[in-house]
């Protein structure tokens, strides 16, 4: 029985994970929200008998902190998450460019974007709730890489973009500073490419459906060298 363990799964990208894993019985499925109290309609309507619904504002340390002890509890003595994917996370104030920055914008950002994930990682860790071979996603986006965006004609969303290339850089120590502890755990970012969803918006170009498809697919196929690295859903590698 894999376990899995999701964050930010009430709409968008979270709930179609939810929504395809749920689909086997032999998944056991943390589905982490943000909060309890919002519309959950849609997440319950995919959820699997096994799937757990707990809450997780992963901008705050302290809910990081209940939701670890709310996964114990949830799971049971000796059970370990295999696969935990770090999805929440905020794009605000996209208007924004480098030359007119919002602070408080930046760090809501950081907090939600690099914080969150980094938290999770270590307080999960802490608690023994990671599996010897886990496998880490950190949900990350094109316009995290230096390389491209510094070949794009438009740099588009400066504080987001800032906050995920933080995020990369996260996964890259995440990946070195894990295998201490687990020798055989895995821990890579993913680019789940331009999708139809809040953030994403009307005009992007993948359904959800086709996205996390092939995300699970290079989940599930990931190697030993494969840690530290920066996919793209397709399977291809995205240059930093
Ligand atoms: N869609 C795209 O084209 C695209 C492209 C590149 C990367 N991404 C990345 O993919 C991931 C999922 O994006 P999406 O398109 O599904 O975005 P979305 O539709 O805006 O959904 C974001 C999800 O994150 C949750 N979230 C936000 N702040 C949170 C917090 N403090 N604690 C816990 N959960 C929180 C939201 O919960 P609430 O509803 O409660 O706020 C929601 O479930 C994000 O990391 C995003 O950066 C998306």
């Amino acid at each position: 029985m894999p376990v899995y363990c999701i964050t930010g799964t009430n709409r968008g990208l979270g709930l179609e994970f939810v929504r395809q894993l749920a689909q086997s019985g032999d998944n056991t499925i943390i589905a982490a929200v943000r909060s309890l109290s919002s519309d959950l309609s849609d997440l319950r309507a995919v959820a699997s008998p096994s799937t757990h619904i707990l809450e997780c504002d992963t901008g705050s340390i302290p809910s990081v902190h209940a939701f670890v002890k709310a996964t114990r509890r949830a799971l049971g003595e000796g059970a370990k998450i295999d696969y935990l994917l770090n999805n929440a996370g905020v794009n605000i104030a996209s208007q924004q460019s480098s030359l007119n920055l919002g602070a408080d914008e930046l760090q809501a950002q950081m907090a939600v974007n690099v914080v969150g994930p980094a938290k999770t990682v270590e307080l999960l860790l802490d608690a023994g709730l990671l599996s010897e071979e886990v496998r880490v996603l950190n949900m990350t986006s094109g316009l995290a890489s230096l390389q491209l965006t510094a070949q794009s004609e438009g740099r588009k969303c400066a504080g987001y973009s800032i906050s995920k290339a933080a995020l990369n850089m996260l996964t890259v120590h995440q990946a070195h500073d894990i295998r201490k502890h687990l020798w055989g755990a895995i821990v890579i970012l993913m680019d789940p490419g331009w999708v139809k969803t809040r953030m994403g918006g009307a005009g992007a170009v993948m359904e959800p459906s086709e996205s996390i498809a092939n995300i699970l697919k290079v989940l599930h196929g990931l190697r030993s060298e494969d840690n530290g690295s920066f996919f793209h859903h397709s399977g291809s590698k995205i240059p930093w």
